[in-house]
């Protein structure tokens, strides 16, 4: 059993887990089960998880690691790190301006930031916080086009050349804690109520004087007295286009001119129809096992997508990611980037800005000494050939 700083100076945090500890501490019931949280009996959160501790690691000796290299070169640009921040919804329910928070902890180190369609900062927002941020953005497909043209107008107004469609929550999932702390959207049931004022520094932080923030990107396409984060909540629910089909998406790469890629892939028949339609990437996601209960681990559906995709677009991947190793594990298995979702979410609920580059700095750190310690320091000449023992076979699929 680990035992953890007790406290909830982010500084001394060792590990994401660490990080994890804390801001289960700092935020209310209610808040802390919908950044941790999973669909029905989170078989698949666990997968997700389990997926990467069921990857071995064969390092090689006498290998000079006097320098790493962790470059890599994602559509057009140089990365420090194979990491991008990935899409999360409501963040501003964890740590005000949170949203503007992770942007500006990722614009530091160089690294990508999404922003969700459902965020509680705007796109315009984030780009006047945070102008050098390379912005990528979050697509729900909603039903009414004009919604829908209006934020692709958006995006490219402010300059954002990556454009995530997300295909695996057109309905949520099933997510009990959702239905047990809410009596109605967004109203708290009574005990969770009690539990807020349990948590003063968060109620100061995060909810005062406004209460919990709106949604940004969408708050100007509510009806005039809708403008809640109750109003919101329903408006996306009544709007999300639940015929989203492989149709849809070959309008969307009509209408989107820059990078376009599918959030949601897990099967390699979709990975190879994703290359048909002319995308740049494909997310590998089971949406950090929030969707669909009982679907593999992300990084065990990478092999046999890898098999079929890589090199034809980029292999993005997440759901899991909580260390170096992690990082390592899915670019040997031939992801080009992972995407980070409740990693840097726990960093942000805790210390804003600095948590969350709290955050990306261990992880760096991590990957960089486990490069060394594999005795490949150069993450490009990583492959699953020379490094890899899987104590599990890697997921097949006909
Ligand atoms: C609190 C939370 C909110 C999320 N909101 C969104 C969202 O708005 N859009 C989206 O495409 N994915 C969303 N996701 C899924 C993440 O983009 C990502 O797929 C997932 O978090 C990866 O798993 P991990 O958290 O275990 O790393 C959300 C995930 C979490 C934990």
């Amino acid at each position: 059993m680990r035992r953890y700083h007790s406290g909830t100076d982010f500084r001394r945090a060792h590990s994401i887990a660490e990080l994890a500890a804390m801001a289960r501490r700092r935020l209310p019931h209610f808040a802390w089960e919908y950044l941790e949280g999973g669909a029905e009996e989170e078989l698949t959160l666990a997968r997700n998880r389990q997926g990467f501790s069921d990857i071995g690691l064969l390092p090689r000796t006498l290998v000079s690691c006097l320098k790493t290299h962790t470059q890599r070169s994602l559509f057009g640009t140089e990365l420090p790190l194979p990491i991008a921040i990935g899409p999360t919804g409501y963040n501003g329910m964890l740590y005000r301006d949170a949203d503007l928070h992770l942007a500006k902890a990722a614009t530091e180190r160089g690294l990508p930031f999404t922003l969700s369609t459902v965020s509680t900062s705007s796109l315009e927002q984030v780009v006047a916080a945070v102008p050098e941020v390379n912005l990528w953005f979050q697509l729900y497909c909603l039903r009414d086009p004009a919604v829908q043209h209006d934020l692709l107008q958006r995006a490219k107004a402010v300059g954002c050349k990556t454009l995530l469609l997300t295909s695996d929550a057109v309905l949520l999932g099933n997510r009990e804690w959702d239905k047990r702390n809410f009596v109605r959207p967004r109203q708290l049931s009574l005990r969770n109520k009690l539990d807020v004022l349990r948590h003063p520094r968060w109620m100061q932080q995060a909810l005062w004087p406004n209460g919990l923030p709106i949604l940004g990107n969408v708050e100007r396409y509510l009806p005039e007295g809708q403008r809640t984060i109750a109003g919101a909540a329903h408006f996306i629910g009544s709007q999300m286009d639940t015929g989203l089909d492989w149709q849809a998406l070959a309008r969307l790469r009509e209408k989107w001119p820059h990078q376009l890629i599918l959030k949601g892939v897990l099967h390699p028949a979709d990975a190879e129809k994703a290359i048909a339609f002319g995308l740049d990437g494909i997310v590998v996601s089971n949406h950090g096992g929030r969707q669909l209960d009982g679907v593999p681990a992300s990084i065990d559906c990478l092999p046999a997508i890898a098999a079929v995709a890589k090199g034809k677009l980029s292999i993005l991947l997440d759901s899991g990611v909580r260390h170096g190793t992690d990082i390592l594990k899915a670019c040997a298995l031939g992801a080009d980037t992972v995407l980070l979702g409740r990693a840097t979410l726990y960093g942000v609920a805790v210390g804003g800005q600095q948590g969350a580059g709290h955050a990306l700095d261990l992880l760096a750190q991590e990957l960089r000494l486990a490069l060394s310690l594999l005795g490949q320091p150069d993450l490009s000449q990583l492959d699953r050939h020379g490094v890899l023992l899987t104590t599990s076979s890697p997921l097949t699929v006909s």
